[in-house]
Protein backbone atom coordinates (compact mmCIF):
# COMPACT_ATOMS: atom_id res chain seq x y z
CA UNK A 1 0.00 0.00 0.00
CA UNK A 2 1.19 3.70 -0.65
CA UNK A 3 2.44 5.57 2.58
CA UNK A 4 1.33 8.65 3.25
CA UNK A 5 3.31 11.71 3.26
CA UNK A 6 5.77 12.35 6.20
CA UNK A 7 3.53 15.25 7.65
CA UNK A 8 0.62 13.07 7.98
CA UNK A 9 2.32 11.62 11.16
CA UNK A 10 1.83 14.39 12.96
CA UNK A 11 -1.77 13.96 12.80
CA UNK A 12 -4.41 11.02 14.58
CA UNK A 13 -8.14 10.95 15.02
CA UNK A 14 -9.43 14.45 16.43
CA UNK A 15 -10.32 14.17 19.84
CA UNK A 16 -13.90 14.78 19.74
CA UNK A 17 -14.45 11.84 17.12
CA UNK A 18 -13.02 9.71 20.53
CA UNK A 19 -15.29 11.08 22.40
CA UNK A 20 -17.83 10.47 20.36
CA UNK A 21 -17.13 6.49 20.91
CA UNK A 22 -16.93 6.96 24.31
CA UNK A 23 -20.75 8.94 24.52
CA UNK A 24 -22.30 5.65 22.77
CA UNK A 25 -20.74 3.39 25.39
CA UNK A 26 -22.39 5.33 27.87
CA UNK A 27 -25.86 5.71 26.34
CA UNK A 28 -25.84 2.21 25.76
CA UNK A 29 -24.73 0.63 28.97
CA UNK A 30 -27.00 3.47 31.13
CA UNK A 31 -29.86 3.75 28.58
CA UNK A 32 -30.00 7.72 29.05
CA UNK A 33 -28.56 10.23 27.42
CA UNK A 34 -25.68 12.14 27.87
CA UNK A 35 -24.98 16.06 28.01
CA UNK A 36 -22.65 16.82 25.56
CA UNK A 37 -20.66 20.12 26.54
CA UNK A 38 -17.91 19.52 24.46
CA UNK A 39 -17.82 20.26 20.72
CA UNK A 40 -18.09 24.13 20.11
CA UNK A 41 -20.75 23.95 17.41
CA UNK A 42 -23.49 26.87 17.58
CA UNK A 43 -26.99 25.42 18.60
CA UNK A 44 -28.42 28.48 18.03
CA UNK A 45 -31.03 29.06 14.34
CA UNK A 46 -29.94 31.85 11.75
CA UNK A 47 -32.00 34.83 12.30
CA UNK A 48 -34.70 33.07 9.87
CA UNK A 49 -34.74 36.14 7.24
CA UNK A 50 -31.40 34.97 7.04
CA UNK A 51 -32.51 31.58 6.20
CA UNK A 52 -35.21 32.96 3.43
CA UNK A 53 -32.53 34.75 1.41
CA UNK A 54 -30.30 31.80 1.22
CA UNK A 55 -33.38 29.52 0.51
CA UNK A 56 -35.00 32.39 -2.34
CA UNK A 57 -31.29 32.37 -3.74
CA UNK A 58 -30.98 28.54 -3.90
CA UNK A 59 -33.83 28.33 -6.48
CA UNK A 60 -31.95 30.51 -8.87
CA UNK A 61 -30.29 29.11 -11.71
CA UNK A 62 -27.60 31.25 -12.11
CA UNK A 63 -26.96 31.31 -8.73
CA UNK A 64 -24.87 27.90 -9.61
CA UNK A 65 -21.97 29.13 -11.69
CA UNK A 66 -18.49 29.68 -9.95
CA UNK A 67 -18.74 32.66 -7.73
CA UNK A 68 -14.73 33.38 -8.42
CA UNK A 69 -14.85 36.42 -6.40
CA UNK A 70 -17.22 38.34 -4.11
CA UNK A 71 -20.33 40.03 -4.74
CA UNK A 72 -19.05 43.53 -5.28
CA UNK A 73 -22.56 44.19 -2.73
CA UNK A 74 -21.12 41.92 0.03
CA UNK A 75 -17.10 43.93 -0.24
CA UNK A 76 -19.63 47.17 0.32
CA UNK A 77 -21.32 45.45 2.91
CA UNK A 78 -18.15 44.34 4.61
CA UNK A 79 -16.80 47.56 4.86
CA UNK A 80 -19.95 49.14 6.18
CA UNK A 81 -19.83 46.51 9.18
CA UNK A 82 -16.15 47.42 10.02
CA UNK A 83 -16.63 51.00 9.81
CA UNK A 84 -19.97 51.15 11.54
CA UNK A 85 -19.40 48.56 14.25
CA UNK A 86 -15.80 48.63 14.57
CA UNK A 87 -14.41 52.27 13.10
CA UNK A 88 -11.97 50.52 11.33
CA UNK A 89 -12.14 51.83 7.55
CA UNK A 90 -11.54 48.97 4.91
CA UNK A 91 -10.44 49.10 0.92
CA UNK A 92 -11.54 46.73 -1.21
CA UNK A 93 -7.80 45.13 -1.53
CA UNK A 94 -7.18 45.25 2.43
CA UNK A 95 -10.63 42.17 2.08
CA UNK A 96 -10.77 38.52 0.91
CA UNK A 97 -13.58 36.50 1.34
CA UNK A 98 -13.44 33.01 2.58
CA UNK A 99 -15.02 29.72 2.92
CA UNK A 100 -15.19 30.46 7.10
CA UNK A 101 -11.94 31.78 8.75
CA UNK A 102 -10.86 27.83 9.28
CA UNK A 103 -9.74 28.56 5.89
CA UNK A 104 -7.16 31.42 6.51
CA UNK A 105 -5.57 29.53 9.68
CA UNK A 106 -4.46 26.75 7.37
CA UNK A 107 -3.22 29.03 4.43
CA UNK A 108 -1.60 31.25 6.18
CA UNK A 109 1.20 29.28 7.51
CA UNK A 110 1.49 27.77 4.25
CA UNK A 111 1.90 31.17 2.37
CA UNK A 112 4.79 32.65 4.73
CA UNK A 113 6.58 29.86 6.20
CA UNK A 114 9.21 27.70 5.13
CA UNK A 115 10.05 24.74 6.71
CA UNK A 116 11.58 25.60 10.10
CA UNK A 117 10.32 29.20 10.56
CA UNK A 118 8.90 29.85 14.32
CA UNK A 119 4.88 30.50 14.61
CA UNK A 120 4.14 31.86 18.25
CA UNK A 121 1.30 30.24 19.19
CA UNK A 122 -1.11 30.48 22.20
CA UNK A 123 -1.19 27.55 24.41
CA UNK A 124 -4.31 26.88 25.18
CA UNK A 125 -4.88 26.75 21.16
CA UNK A 126 -7.77 26.27 18.85
CA UNK A 127 -6.25 22.84 17.41
CA UNK A 128 -5.33 24.39 14.12
CA UNK A 129 -3.01 26.59 15.35
CA UNK A 130 -1.21 23.94 15.40
CA UNK A 131 -2.28 21.73 12.85
CA UNK A 132 -1.54 24.56 10.26
CA UNK A 133 1.86 25.03 11.11
CA UNK A 134 2.64 20.96 11.41
CA UNK A 135 1.59 20.63 7.94
CA UNK A 136 3.68 23.84 6.94
CA UNK A 137 6.36 22.34 8.50
CA UNK A 138 7.05 25.66 10.33
CA UNK A 139 8.56 25.12 14.37
CA UNK A 140 5.37 25.91 17.11
CA UNK A 141 6.48 28.59 19.76
CA UNK A 142 4.13 28.15 22.57
CA UNK A 143 3.32 31.28 24.20
CA UNK A 144 1.32 29.78 27.68
CA UNK A 145 -1.51 31.48 28.43
CA UNK A 146 -2.02 31.66 32.71
CA UNK A 147 -4.76 32.18 35.00
CA UNK A 148 -2.97 34.30 36.74
CA UNK A 149 -2.33 36.45 33.83
CA UNK A 150 -6.11 36.55 32.72
CA UNK A 151 -4.80 34.32 29.95
CA UNK A 152 -2.93 36.92 28.20
CA UNK A 153 0.18 36.23 25.83
CA UNK A 154 2.76 37.07 28.54
CA UNK A 155 5.61 39.20 26.12
CA UNK A 156 8.20 39.34 28.77
CA UNK A 157 8.59 35.38 28.92
CA UNK A 158 9.31 35.43 24.85
CA UNK A 159 13.06 34.59 24.73
CA UNK A 160 14.99 36.79 22.16
CA UNK A 161 15.85 33.54 20.41
CA UNK A 162 12.29 32.99 19.99
CA UNK A 163 11.90 36.51 18.45
CA UNK A 164 14.00 36.10 16.10
CA UNK A 165 13.07 32.87 14.80
CA UNK A 166 9.37 34.02 14.88
CA UNK A 167 7.60 34.86 11.49
CA UNK A 168 4.16 35.08 12.30
CA UNK A 169 2.19 34.92 15.69
CA UNK A 170 -1.60 33.62 16.22
CA UNK A 171 -3.67 35.63 18.22
CA UNK A 172 -7.04 35.00 19.41
CA UNK A 173 -9.13 37.47 21.65
CA UNK A 174 -11.88 36.63 22.69
CA UNK A 175 -10.24 33.57 23.25
CA UNK A 176 -11.36 29.94 22.93
CA UNK A 177 -11.10 28.06 24.77
CA UNK A 178 -10.12 30.23 27.73
CA UNK A 179 -13.46 32.56 27.46
CA UNK A 180 -10.85 35.66 28.27
CA UNK A 181 -10.90 39.20 26.52
CA UNK A 182 -8.10 41.26 26.14
CA UNK A 183 -8.31 44.87 27.45
CA UNK A 184 -6.64 48.03 24.96
CA UNK A 185 -3.17 47.76 26.11
CA UNK A 186 -2.72 44.50 25.45
CA UNK A 187 -3.28 45.29 21.71
CA UNK A 188 -0.82 47.85 21.97
CA UNK A 189 1.95 45.74 23.18
CA UNK A 190 1.24 43.59 20.72
CA UNK A 191 1.60 46.49 17.98
CA UNK A 192 4.70 47.11 19.38
CA UNK A 193 5.98 43.62 19.77
CA UNK A 194 4.72 42.82 16.10
CA UNK A 195 6.69 45.78 14.82
CA UNK A 196 10.46 45.53 16.86
CA UNK A 197 10.41 41.55 16.32
CA UNK A 198 8.84 41.96 12.49
CA UNK A 199 6.22 39.36 13.13
CA UNK A 200 3.16 39.20 11.37
CA UNK A 201 -0.07 39.29 13.30
CA UNK A 202 -2.99 36.83 13.17
CA UNK A 203 -5.70 37.81 15.48
CA UNK A 204 -8.66 35.72 14.68
CA UNK A 205 -11.84 37.47 16.14
CA UNK A 206 -14.33 34.85 15.28
CA UNK A 207 -15.76 35.30 18.90
CA UNK A 208 -16.32 39.39 18.94
CA UNK A 209 -19.90 39.70 19.05
CA UNK A 210 -19.79 36.99 21.96
CA UNK A 211 -18.46 39.30 24.64
CA UNK A 212 -20.72 39.21 28.23
CA UNK A 213 -21.00 41.93 31.16
CA UNK A 214 -21.80 44.65 28.69
CA UNK A 215 -18.38 45.21 27.24
CA UNK A 216 -17.81 45.50 23.34
CA UNK A 217 -15.37 43.18 21.44
CA UNK A 218 -13.13 45.14 19.65
CA UNK A 219 -11.05 45.13 16.46
CA UNK A 220 -7.51 44.15 16.49
CA UNK A 221 -7.41 46.80 13.57
CA UNK A 222 -8.82 49.68 15.41
CA UNK A 223 -5.46 50.35 16.69
CA UNK A 224 -2.93 52.32 15.46
CA UNK A 225 -0.57 50.85 13.42
CA UNK A 226 -2.02 47.00 13.06
CA UNK A 227 -2.69 47.33 9.43
CA UNK A 228 1.11 47.60 8.75
CA UNK A 229 1.70 44.60 11.29
CA UNK A 230 -1.29 42.04 10.50
CA UNK A 231 -4.25 40.84 9.56
CA UNK A 232 -7.79 39.68 11.18
CA UNK A 233 -10.23 37.18 11.20
CA UNK A 234 -13.82 37.35 11.25
CA UNK A 235 -16.47 34.72 11.12
CA UNK A 236 -20.21 34.71 10.13
CA UNK A 237 -20.10 31.58 12.20
CA UNK A 238 -20.68 32.10 15.89
CA UNK A 239 -21.62 35.50 15.30
CA UNK A 240 -25.00 34.62 13.26
CA UNK A 241 -25.08 30.97 13.61
CA UNK A 242 -24.71 30.12 9.96
CA UNK A 243 -21.18 27.89 11.21
CA UNK A 244 -22.28 25.11 8.16
CA UNK A 245 -22.71 27.89 5.30
CA UNK A 246 -19.51 28.12 5.31
CA UNK A 247 -18.45 32.37 5.56
CA UNK A 248 -15.52 34.63 6.51
CA UNK A 249 -13.54 37.18 6.09
CA UNK A 250 -9.69 38.15 6.52
CA UNK A 251 -8.87 41.78 6.28
CA UNK A 252 -6.47 44.15 6.83
CA UNK A 253 -2.75 44.50 5.52
CA UNK A 254 -2.44 44.38 1.82
CA UNK A 255 0.49 42.73 1.11
CA UNK A 256 -0.90 40.02 2.68
CA UNK A 257 -4.02 39.87 1.14
CA UNK A 258 -2.81 40.16 -2.26
CA UNK A 259 -0.50 37.20 -1.26
CA UNK A 260 -3.49 35.15 -0.29
CA UNK A 261 -5.74 36.23 -3.55
CA UNK A 262 -2.77 34.64 -5.34
CA UNK A 263 -2.90 31.54 -3.04
CA UNK A 264 -6.82 31.34 -3.20
CA UNK A 265 -7.28 32.06 -7.25
CA UNK A 266 -5.13 28.83 -7.77
CA UNK A 267 -7.27 26.62 -5.39
CA UNK A 268 -10.38 27.48 -5.55
CA UNK A 269 -13.99 29.33 -7.07
CA UNK A 270 -15.61 30.99 -4.52
CA UNK A 271 -17.93 30.98 -2.44
CA UNK A 272 -21.75 29.66 -2.70
CA UNK A 273 -23.22 32.27 -4.48
CA UNK A 274 -26.77 32.15 -2.26
CA UNK A 275 -24.13 31.65 0.84
CA UNK A 276 -23.06 35.26 -0.16
CA UNK A 277 -26.37 36.69 -0.19
CA UNK A 278 -27.27 35.25 3.51
CA UNK A 279 -23.69 37.25 4.06
CA UNK A 280 -25.12 40.53 2.85
CA UNK A 281 -28.22 39.76 4.60
CA UNK A 282 -26.73 38.87 7.80
CA UNK A 283 -24.74 41.99 7.91
CA UNK A 284 -27.60 44.56 6.85
CA UNK A 285 -30.00 43.19 8.86
CA UNK A 286 -28.96 40.79 11.12
CA UNK A 287 -27.84 43.33 14.14
CA UNK A 288 -31.00 42.54 16.27
CA UNK A 289 -30.33 38.47 16.17
CA UNK A 290 -26.55 39.68 17.49
CA UNK A 291 -28.10 40.54 20.98
CA UNK A 292 -30.13 38.08 21.83
CA UNK A 293 -27.47 35.43 20.48
CA UNK A 294 -25.10 36.89 23.16
CA UNK A 295 -28.35 37.11 25.74
CA UNK A 296 -28.72 33.55 25.13
CA UNK A 297 -25.14 32.67 25.73
CA UNK A 298 -24.59 35.34 28.96
CA UNK A 299 -27.53 33.16 30.48
CA UNK A 300 -26.30 29.79 29.82
CA UNK A 301 -22.61 30.85 31.45
CA UNK A 302 -24.79 32.33 34.17
CA UNK A 303 -26.74 29.09 34.43
CA UNK A 304 -23.84 26.69 34.59
CA UNK A 305 -21.58 28.58 37.17
CA UNK A 306 -24.71 28.56 39.28
CA UNK A 307 -25.77 25.32 38.98
CA UNK A 308 -22.29 23.62 38.81
CA UNK A 309 -21.08 25.48 41.94
CA UNK A 310 -24.40 24.45 43.92
CA UNK A 311 -23.03 21.03 43.05
CA UNK A 312 -19.93 21.20 44.38
CA UNK A 313 -17.80 22.49 41.35
CA UNK A 314 -16.71 25.63 41.45
CA UNK A 315 -15.80 27.03 38.15
CA UNK A 316 -15.35 30.18 37.23
CA UNK A 317 -17.36 32.35 34.68
CA UNK A 318 -15.63 33.53 31.50
CA UNK A 319 -15.84 36.96 29.86
CA UNK A 320 -16.29 36.17 26.61
CA UNK A 321 -17.01 33.39 24.11
CA UNK A 322 -18.95 30.38 24.41
CA UNK A 323 -17.22 28.50 26.54
CA UNK A 324 -15.81 28.20 30.22
CA UNK A 325 -12.65 27.22 30.83
CA UNK A 326 -12.79 25.13 34.32
CA UNK A 327 -10.41 23.98 36.25
CA UNK A 328 -10.80 20.23 37.54
CA UNK A 329 -10.86 19.17 41.52
CA UNK A 330 -7.47 18.63 43.18
CA UNK A 331 -8.06 15.12 44.05
CA UNK A 332 -7.96 13.96 40.34
CA UNK A 333 -4.72 13.74 38.28
CA UNK A 334 -5.53 15.34 35.32
CA UNK A 335 -8.18 16.18 33.02
CA UNK A 336 -8.25 13.51 31.14
CA UNK A 337 -8.95 11.20 33.84
CA UNK A 338 -11.57 13.58 34.93
CA UNK A 339 -12.95 13.87 32.30
CA UNK A 340 -13.88 10.13 31.68
CA UNK A 341 -14.77 9.91 35.06
CA UNK A 342 -17.24 12.57 34.49
CA UNK A 343 -18.71 10.59 31.96
CA UNK A 344 -19.00 7.03 33.02
CA UNK A 345 -20.65 8.64 36.46
CA UNK A 346 -22.81 11.56 34.93
CA UNK A 347 -22.66 10.82 31.15
CA UNK A 348 -21.50 14.31 30.92
CA UNK A 349 -19.47 14.99 28.15
CA UNK A 350 -16.46 18.08 28.33
CA UNK A 351 -13.28 18.07 26.27
CA UNK A 352 -10.00 17.56 28.14
CA UNK A 353 -7.77 20.83 28.30
CA UNK A 354 -4.55 19.07 26.79
CA UNK A 355 -6.57 18.74 23.75
CA UNK A 356 -6.22 22.46 23.73
CA UNK A 357 -2.06 22.30 24.64
CA UNK A 358 -0.09 21.25 27.49
CA UNK A 359 -1.53 24.23 29.79
CA UNK A 360 -4.21 22.59 29.62
CA UNK A 361 -3.60 19.91 31.59
CA UNK A 362 -5.81 20.90 34.42
CA UNK A 363 -8.49 22.11 32.90
CA UNK A 364 -11.88 21.02 30.88
CA UNK A 365 -13.33 23.02 28.16
CA UNK A 366 -17.75 23.48 28.98
CA UNK A 367 -18.89 24.49 25.28
CA UNK A 368 -22.38 26.12 26.35
CA UNK A 369 -23.94 24.02 23.44
CA UNK A 370 -27.01 22.94 26.11
CA UNK A 371 -30.30 25.18 26.97
CA UNK A 372 -30.69 26.12 31.03
CA UNK A 373 -32.72 22.62 31.17
CA UNK A 374 -29.71 20.33 30.07
CA UNK A 375 -27.86 22.23 31.89
CA UNK A 376 -30.04 21.77 35.52
CA UNK A 377 -30.16 18.34 34.86
CA UNK A 378 -26.21 18.23 34.45
CA UNK A 379 -25.94 19.71 37.70
CA UNK A 380 -28.55 17.56 39.10
CA UNK A 381 -26.43 14.41 37.94
CA UNK A 382 -23.20 16.00 39.34
CA UNK A 383 -24.93 16.62 42.55
CA UNK A 384 -25.11 12.83 43.55
CA UNK A 385 -22.41 11.66 41.29
CA UNK A 386 -19.84 11.55 44.32
CA UNK A 387 -17.31 13.22 41.68
CA UNK A 388 -16.96 16.37 44.15
CA UNK A 389 -16.53 14.52 47.93
CA UNK A 390 -20.37 14.69 48.22
CA UNK A 391 -23.02 12.61 46.76
C1 LIG B 1 -11.13 30.56 17.73
C2 LIG B 1 -11.79 30.06 16.49
N1 LIG B 1 -11.35 30.49 15.31
C3 LIG B 1 -11.90 30.07 14.16
C4 LIG B 1 -12.93 29.15 14.16
C5 LIG B 1 -13.45 28.67 12.84
O1 LIG B 1 -14.56 29.36 12.47
P1 LIG B 1 -15.16 29.31 11.02
O2 LIG B 1 -16.46 28.61 11.14
O3 LIG B 1 -15.28 30.75 10.62
O4 LIG B 1 -14.19 28.58 10.13
C6 LIG B 1 -13.43 28.68 15.36
C7 LIG B 1 -14.52 27.70 15.38
O5 LIG B 1 -14.90 27.12 16.35
C8 LIG B 1 -12.84 29.14 16.56
O6 LIG B 1 -13.25 28.69 17.76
Amino acid sequence: MIETAQRMKHFKTSVFTSLKELKEQYEKEHNQKTIDFSLGSPNITPDPQIMNVLAEAVEQPENYKYAVTALPQLIESIQKWYRNRYEVDLEKEEIVLLQGSQEALVNLPLIYCNEGDGILVPDPYYPVYVDAPKLAQADIIFTPLRRENNYLVDFSRITEEQRKSAKMMLVCYPNNPTGAAAPDSFYEELIRFAKENDILIVHDNAYSELVFDGKKGKSFLSFPGAKEVGVELNSFSKTYGMAGARLGVLVGNKKVIEAYRILKSNMDYGIFLPVQYAGIEALEHGGSAIQSTRQEYERRRDATVKAFHAAGWPIQPSEATMFIWALIPEQYKDCEQFAQELLKRTGIVVTPGTSFGPEGKRYVRIALVQDEQDILEAAKRLQTSGLFGQG
